[in-house]
This record gives structure tokens, C-alpha cells and sequence, in this order.
């Protein structure tokens, strides 16, 4: 095992470096600050390991992404949603008998608690869905409070994976005044969710392969990806006890942001502006370049690809498929084609090592099957359940009861002294 060796304050001290699947090395200071009395400065943990994990393996010079050691592109032309969530939470392809009953449950516990549906009544027409899931995941515990048992926790896993597609269906239905349609038995979990949001009382929703599918592909590829800003949230969360689903709805709220996955929705925006404007997408790439406007590339950078994003590869090359089988021209991809050519060939983006992630195409997907704008970082929250669910589950099992705490570098006032009010200048 090789060690790192630090000199400090006239004395040497040596750490022991540890060494991934992958061969990631990761200096192991968890006796730094007993030893020195220092601890790192790692503002926003670009540097930091939060955790081993077993779950997902990112080499982002490579641009490879595996769930469990499976890569992403066969799980997203081959594997079904619901087998990439039992991959992810219980570290194996589920065999057909096994498949059976994970698809039994989850067809099983996709219906909420009547009583939770008057929840929805309660928000304004014009709530965001993310702030209503987000709270409604996280009142699930409310009509299960058993969940935290440990010997419930498989029970809760398959009642949040299952819920949650019903809860943004719903969602989508009562934010428009619609009633709402119960999912059937006879429909995957993509089926079900499309089946939820388009049909009608009077007329049920007739599934298209080319959409269950495309559906299908989007969620596989929003599966997991290792300790993004909302999966820390949530084995954060986690790290203090609290249930499953409040973990998860921490989660949900961190993935709501602009930099993160509400990308995706900022992404649609931006090309609407564009289209609006003339499609003058130059004029953006040089403001994007511009730091005085205020204006970021949307769906463009990562904090780990450096070449290029798989993910946004596939649903790049998702898109043309899906709108050809659909017959749909969508004037938005042409756009985002002409801002990915023009930038890939600018010095701005290439010195700053700047690709389309996966939210610069997904959107053009989520367009295509009819879900609107403000739904598609909802859509990828419910991709990312089974991620979220599995690096918790690993975190509880590997932390036990032990609580995340960072530290800090203080540069506040010295000790000074309360002065009664009617003494201060
Ligand atoms: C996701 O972590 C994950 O794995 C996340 C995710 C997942 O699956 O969980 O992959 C999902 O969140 C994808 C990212 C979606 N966000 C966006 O598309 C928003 C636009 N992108 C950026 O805001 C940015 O690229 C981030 C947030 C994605 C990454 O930010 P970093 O790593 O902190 O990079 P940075 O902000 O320090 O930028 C480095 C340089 C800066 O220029 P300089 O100060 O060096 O001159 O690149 C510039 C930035 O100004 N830059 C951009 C840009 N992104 C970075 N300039 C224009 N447009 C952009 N999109």
C-alpha cells in the first residue's frame, strides 16, 4: 500500500493512500486532524472523497459512465428501467423470476394514499412541480411511519421508486385542473407514467413503443452518478437517521437548482430565446463568452467530463431517432446542433474543456413526448430515484449511525464584548 508523506510545522507525518476498482488513488486523512491539528481546505469538495462506493464509476477524462460495472451505452439501448433499479440498489441484474416480483411490487405500491391526493389541491396553479415533489416525498413518511425500521426498508424502497412516478403525474394533472388517472397493472413503468400524465377519464392514453421506449432510455440514462450535489444532499441527509424520504426530498430540492438539474429546463429556455431571437445562436456564444453577461451555456460543462458527456452523446443521437419515428421537426434541435458545432470549435469552450451534458439534448426529448417545460427536471429527478436510493442504502450500511460533519476555516471577528443597545454608536 503506498502512503503520502506530509512535513508540517517542522514535523513529517505519513497517510496511507488508498486505491479504487479503477485504480482512483484517494489520500486517506481521516487521522489528519488528530495528528496536526490542521484540517483540509477543500472549498466545495472538488478535491474531497466523501465516501467509497460500489454503486456507479465515472471516469470522466474517458467519458465513461458504469452502473455496477455495466457501461452505460448497453444499459441504455438494452436494459428496462425497472432492471437498472434493482441493478443499482441491490448491486446485480435481476434474474427473471427475481425481475417477476420486483415489477409485481412496483405495479403493486403505485398508488398513494387517497388522502394525500388532496394535498395537491392545496397549491397555487402555478407551483413549480419540483417544490410540490419534493414536499410530497417527503410526506410520504406521514402514511408510512414505519419506514425507518430497518426491517422495512426494502418495503420502503419499492413504495418511493413506485410512488414516485404517481406523485409527478399527479402532479402535472392537478397543477392543470385535470383529473387525475390511477395507473394499471398491465403497463412498465415508463407505460404507466405516460399512461398517468396523457390519458383522460374519457379516453385512455394509447402507448406508442417509440415513446415508452425514448422514455424508457431517458430514465435508465438519469439512473445514478456518483456523488453529484444532490446524491451528497442526500447521503448527507441520510447520514443523521432521517428516513428515506426525507433524505430523498433534500435530494429533489438540490436537484432543482439552475447548475444542476434544473439545467435541463433552463436548457429549453435558452434555445426558445434563441429561436425567438433569429436563431442567431453566435450572438449567445459570444455572450456566453462575455463574463459581464451574465448569460452561461446552458446544458454546456461538468464538473467531471473534460471530453465529452456519454449521456449526451446517446440522447443526442436519441433525438434525430425518436423525432424522425415521430415525425416531429423540431427547430430547437437544429439550434442546439449549430451551438454545439460552433462551440466545439471555439477556444473559449475548448481551453475551459466545455461539452453538452446530459441536459443540452434531453429536454428536446422530453418535448417531443408531449411532457412540459416545467416538468423536465422532475423527470429527472424520477430518473435519479434508484441512484439517490442506492447510495443512501450504501451510506447507512457503511456509516451506521455516524452523522456527516465538515469542518471550517473560521475568518470571522475575534472575541469581543455585548454592548446594551442604548450604548452603540
Ligand atoms: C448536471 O455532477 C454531476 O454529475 C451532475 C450531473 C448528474 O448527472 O448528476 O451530471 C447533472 O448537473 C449536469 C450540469 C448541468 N448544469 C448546466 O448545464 C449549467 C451550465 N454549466 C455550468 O454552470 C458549469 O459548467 C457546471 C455547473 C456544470 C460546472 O461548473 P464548475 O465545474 O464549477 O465550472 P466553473 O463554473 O468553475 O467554470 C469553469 C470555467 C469558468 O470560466 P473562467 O472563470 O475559468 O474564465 O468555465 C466557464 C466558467 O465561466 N463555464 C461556462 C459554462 N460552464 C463553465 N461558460 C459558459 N457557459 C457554461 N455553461
Amino acid at each position: 500500500m503506498s502512503s503520502a508523506k506530509l512535513t508540517y510545522n517542522g514535523k513529517e507525518y505519513e497517510y496511507p493512500v488508498i486505491v479504487g476498482t479503477e485504480n482512483e488513488a484517494g489520500i486517506d486523512f481521516t487521522q489528519l486532524r488528530a495528528q496536526t491539528g490542521a484540517i483540509t481546505f477543500d472549498p466545495g469538495y472538488g478535491n474531497t472523497g466523501s465516501c467509497k462506493s460500489a454503486v456507479t464509476f465515472i471516469d470522466g477524462d474517458a467519458g465513461i459512465l458504469r452502473y455496477r460495472g455495466y457501461p452505460i451505452e448497453q444499459l441504455a439501448s438494452a436494459s428496462r428501467f425497472s432492471e437498472v433499479c434493482y441493478l443499482l440498489i441491490y448491486g446485480k441484474l435481476p434474474n427473471a423470476t427475481e425481475l417477476n416480483e420486483w415489477r409485481r411490487l412496483l405495479t403493486q405500491n403505485s398508488f398513494i394514499h387517497e388522502s394525500m391526493i388532496n394535498l395537491f389541491d392545496h397549491y397555487p396553479p402555478t407551483a413549480h412541480p419540483m417544490a410540490i415533489l419534493s414536499a410530497m416525498v417527503a410526506s410520504l413518511s406521514t402514511f408510512h411511519p414505519d419506514s425507518n425500521n430497518e426491517d422495512q426498508l426494502d418495503t420502503t424502497i419499492v413504495r418511493l421508486l413506485a410512488k414516485a412516478k404517481t406523485l409527478a403525474a399527479f402532479t402535472y394533472k392537478k397543477t392543470r385542473g385535470e383529473p387525475i388517472v390511477y395507473p394499471i397493472a398491465a403497463n412498465s413503468y415508463a407505460a404507466n407514467f405516460l399512461y398517468m400524465m396523457f390519458s383522460t377519464p374519457a379516453e385512455p392514453y394509447v402507448i406508442s413503443p417509440v415513446i415508452e421506449n425514448a422514455l424508457n432510455m431517458l430514465l435508465v440514462l438519469h439512473a445514478d452518478h456518483e456523488q453529484n450535489c444532490s446524491t451528497s444532499t442526500v447521503r448527507m441527509v441520510g447520514s443523521s437517521g432521517a428516513n428515506l424520504y426525507a433524505s430523498i426530498s433534500a435530494g429533489i430540492s438540490g436537484l432543482w437548482g439552475p447548475l444542476h438539474g434544473g439545467a435541463n429546463q433552463e436548457v429549453i429556455e435558452m434555445l426558445e430565446r434563441i429561436v425567438a431571437d433569429g436563431c442567431d445562436y453566435k450572438k449567445y456564444i459570444t455572450m456566453a463568452k462575455d463574463k459581464n453577461s451574465n448569460f452561461r451555456l446552458m446544458g454546456f460543462g461538468h464538473r467531471v467530463y473534460k471530453n465529452f458527456d456519454p449521456r449526451a452523446k446517446l440522447l443526442k443521437e436519441a433525438c434525430d431517432q425518436v423525432l424522425k419515428e415521430m415525425g416531429v421537426k423540431e427547430p430547437l434541435l437544429e439550434v442546439a446542433k449549430h451551438l454545439e458545432e460552433v462551440a466545439l470549435r471555439d477556444d473559449f469552450f475548448i481551453e475551459r474543456r466545455l461539452y453538452p451534458n446530459v441536459d443540452f439534448y434531453s429536454g428536446i426529448i422530453y418535448r417531443a413526448l408531449g411532457i412540459p417545460t416545467n416538468m423536465f427536471t422532475v423527470m429527472f429527478a424520477i430518473g435519479r430515484m434508484p441512484g439517490w436510493i442506492a447510495q443512501w442504502r450504501e451510506m447507512r450500511a457503511e456509516f451506521g449511525n455516524k452523522i456527516h460533519r465538515p469542518r471550517q476555516i473560521y475568518i470571522g471577528e475575534k472575541e469581543r464584548h455585548y454592548v446594551p443597545v442604548e450604548k452603540r454608536k
